[in-house]
């Protein structure tokens, strides 16, 4: 009987158990004996697979995080530790690798199969949305409505004391996360990494504004500095004068119950990606594009990330507009 190995790596996302359960079923399914990894990659430097069967993935569909746990594993980034990995694998007489992460996951899901590890196929799974060659990433759509909800909650009492507030949200280099909630959440401004304004540009644009409006929302992306709107708020205390409340909405982003779009696409992309390997896919990822589900190639190594575009812009730009 064939072996598959699933495992979750990075940054855990709603949606990931949908990944997991279809994976695990599919290849059951199909007469694949199924194994998970724990702790993402962490689980293969120790060595350590356990069996799965379907009743392993019951009731997990509507949970958060991942029942397969996940960890940033450095050790995997060395040569020699993905050689022992890969040595252990073949020992185990495991053909085919299921990873669930994202870029840096596919990162090292990429080094595997190029130094000859088992047949890989990667599922983009991470609440940035910011997997170069996928225009969707499980758990995207979770953590922008969980935002939403955040944001509509501190909207009612901006209103009701006519203040101010920076929202900060998550997303590391890249502003999808900014983009979405700021746009569903009436934001006056988005700052996202990729289409920053200084604070005086900030401030100036307060100004402006400052007759028609009491109370405003300015939705922060972290840009790889959590915390920094704590700092940006004080600069606009100096520069503008305006009096700016901080909520960084951290973790609870990464959580929750997912939403139907994340299990959706977590069961049909972990089917796929099963299937993909029995008819002999390798070194490929599912990904979303163009409103279908298909199999790419792992992004280039060196250029994995994906961020705003010039066609996000436009809708920085109308945001401004409607928000007047
Ligand atoms: P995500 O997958 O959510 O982007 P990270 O960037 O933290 O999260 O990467 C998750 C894990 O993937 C890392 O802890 C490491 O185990 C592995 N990884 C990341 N980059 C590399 C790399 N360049 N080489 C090998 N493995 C990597
Ligand atoms: O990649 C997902 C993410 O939540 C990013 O948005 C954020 O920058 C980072 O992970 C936080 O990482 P940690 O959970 O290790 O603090």
């Amino acid at each position: 009987m064939s072996k598959l190995v699933v495992l979750t790596s990075g940054g855990d996302a709603p949606g990931m158990n949908a990944a997991i359960r279809a994976t695990v079923r599919t290849a059951i399914h199909h007469g694949l004996e199924v194994y998970g990894s724990e702790m993402g990659y962490q689980g293969l430097v120790k060595n350590q697979l356990f069996p799965m069967t379907t009743r392993s993935v019951a009731n997990c569909i509507q949970r958060g995080g991942t029942i397969l746990k996940t960890a940033r594993c450095e050790a995997f980034k060395e040569k020699t530790t993905r050689d022992q990995v890969r040595s252990f694998l073949k020992e185990q007489n495991i053909e085919y690798l299921i990873v669930i992460g994202g870029d840096g996951s596919f990162r090292g899901a990429k080094l595997l199969c190029d130094e000859g590890g088992p047949a890989c196929v990667g599922i983009p799974g991470t609440i940035d949305n910011d997997i170069m060659g996928s225009e969707y990433t499980i758990g995207f759509d979770t953590a922008r409505n969980t935002a939403l909800e955040a944001i509509d909650k501190i909207r009612d009492t901006a209103f009701s004391h006519e203040r101010n507030f920076l929202i900060e949200v998550m997303g590391r280099n890249a502003g999808f996360l900014a983009l979405d909630v700021g746009t569903a959440g009436g934001a006056e401004i988005i700052l996202t990494p990729e289409y920053m304004m200084s604070a005086e540009e900030i401030a100036t644009w307060l100004d402006k504004r400052r007759t028609n409006k009491l109370a405003s929302i300015i939705v922060v992306a972290e840009a790889n500095r959590a915390g920094w709107s704590i700092e940006l708020s004080k600069e606009l205390k100096q520069l503008a004068d305006a009096d700016y409340r901080v909520c960084i909405l951290g973790h609870v982003q990464r959580g929750g119950s997912p939403t139907a779009l994340d299990r959706c696409m977590g069961s049909l992309m972990g089917a796929k990606a099963v299937e993909a390997l029995l008819k002999g896919a390798t070194n490929k990822m599912m990904a979303y594009n163009e409103n279908q589900v298909e199999l790419v190639d792992f992004p280039d190594p060196d250029n994995a990330t994906r961020y705003l575009t010039a066609n996000d812009l436009e809708l920085l730009r109308l945001n401004r507009i409607l928000s007047e």
